[in-house]
């Protein structure tokens, strides 16, 4: 693969090619064509890359590997975590029914939430859901009432999540595991113990283990170990099947960014757990959802105003944003930019790639550097996108989310069409 420096090629999705003349492939496919084909913005998956992460997980986690699909979730997605054979970890009863309707089988769901409703709980337990796992008090109440009328034979399986009161290294909001957090039972709390002695005792329900997630994107694994120090002396009295550790896995968005392995992520894991003397008997097991799809995915969008400010910057606007990636503002987060069609293209040019809100902060890379021969008309694509990217997309400024596109071996597959301003009106009455 050729490389021109500008993007390290290693955050690209897994079968990215560059041309001679500078063109990019995604699956044996080059980005100009879905382009024309799907126009821009457009997210575009690489589902040879997904595909082997899934396998990943599943070799070195097991079967019940969950993914975190609040990362992102569509059909077709389902359809290939189904193939895996691993779980889903379902976090509303919007994820919760995506899953169901496209034809995910519901003993494979993990249910999550913080504030899950009666509605939620009640479809749960009628789906058949394999795991509930119960984040407070509260919601402990609503599924002893809920057992009380469950007419299957078997209990409703349940996980607590234990909130390990550790802070992992990562931005503030994608922190959990912290004592003053809204997720989970805290460690140290008296009633955590009696909640966990009620689930025991009520022959409805049945608990199978302990779940804690500490956050997301950490690259210092030292916060797991401290968490499984304290979770370790929690759980030793009671005899359980899983320990579930959540997601949180950190990927590379930028090219000086380090990767860890889901595979180092796991070792790292399992030999916390042994070190914490966890039983061998409890399957050690995860959620990863970034690590799975992040990297497999690029947005490109078409260039549309080049502004140049003598002595201050350049402003290079897209046609998309804020509305289908809100991460550089809402967390500061950094990505690269490039251009797919002019991989080898030459000279600096040091400018901010932002979108077409009405906003000053719409940002999606404040210091991007492009090649000098940049036109109005040219794609420019972010890297890295394939989380949180189209799962927290918005119609800000009614802009339209963008197609999602699936690419594997030469064959391009639209997973989520466009939107249309049609469908921008579509619930208004
Ligand atoms: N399990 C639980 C209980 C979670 O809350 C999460 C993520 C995961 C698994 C998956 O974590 P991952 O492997 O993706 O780190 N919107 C933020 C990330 C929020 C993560 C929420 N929970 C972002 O764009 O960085």
């Amino acid at each position: 693969m050729k490389n021109n420096h500008r993007i390290n090629l290693s955050l690209l999705p897994s079968t990215s090619e560059v041309t001679e003349d500078g063109q990019l492939f995604i699956g044996g496919v080059s980005v100009s064509e879905v382009v024309n084909e799907f126009g821009t913005p457009v997210f575009i998956y690489d589902e040879t890359h997904i595909k082997s992460k899934l396998n990943e997980a599943k070799k070195v986690w097991g079967k019940n590997v969950a993914y975190g699909s609040k990362a992102f979730i569509c059909k077709y997605l389902v359809k290939l975590i189904d193939q895996s054979g691993i779980r889903i970890d379902v976090s509303t009863g919007g994820e919760l029914s995506h899953c169901i309707l496209s034809g995910f089988d519901p003993s494979r769901i993990v249910f999550h939430g913080n504030n899950k409703s009666v509605l939620e709980l009640t479809r749960a337990i009628s789906y058949g859901v394999g795991t509930i796992v119960i984040d407070s008090i509260d919601e402990l109440e609503r599924i002893e009432k809920l057992a009380v009328l469950n007419v299957k034979s078997e209990p409703i399986n349940t996980m607590l999540r234990l909130t390990p009161g550790i802070e992992a290294h990562t931005h503030e909001y994608v922190k959990t595991g912290q004592h003053d957090s809204k997720f989970g039972f805290s460690i140290f709390a008296e009633t955590t113990k009696q909640a966990v002695n009620r689930i025991l005792s009520n022959t409805a329900l049945k608990l199978s283990g302990f779940h804690f997630h500490i956050g997301s994107q950490i690259f210092k694994l030292d916060g797991y170990l401290e968490a499984m120090k304290v979770v370790a002396e929690f759980i030793k009295y009671y005899d359980i099947e899983e320990l579930v550790i959540g997601g949180g896995l950190g990927v590379p968005y930028l090219n000086s960014d380090s990767q860890i392995s889901i595979t180092d992520w796991a070792k790292y894991i399992k030999d916390a757990a042994k070190s914490c003397g966890i039983d061998s008997k409890v399957e050690i097991t995860a959620e990863p959802g970034r690590s799975i799809v992040a990297a497999a995915a690029i947005t490109v969008y078409t260039i549309g105003t080049i502004k140049k400010i003598d002595n201050i910057r350049t402003y290079v606007s897209v046609d998309g944003g804020m509305s289908d990636n809100p991460r550089p503002v809402l967390y500061s987060s950094g990505y690269e930019a490039f251009l797919p069609n002019k991989m080898n293209s030459i000279g600096n040019l040091i400018c901010r790639v932002v979108g077409k809100h009405c906003e000053s902060g719409d940002v999606l890379v404040n210091n991007a550097n492009l090649p000098e021969n940049i036109e109005v008309g040219d794609l420019l694509a972010t890297p890295v996108t394939g989380a949180y990217g189209y799962s927290m997309a918005s119609n800000y400024n009614k802009v339209p989310r963008p197609a999602v596109v699936f690419v594997e071996e030469g064959q391009t597959k639209e997973v989520i069409r466009r939107e249309t301003l049609e469908d921008l009106i579509r619930l208004d009455l």
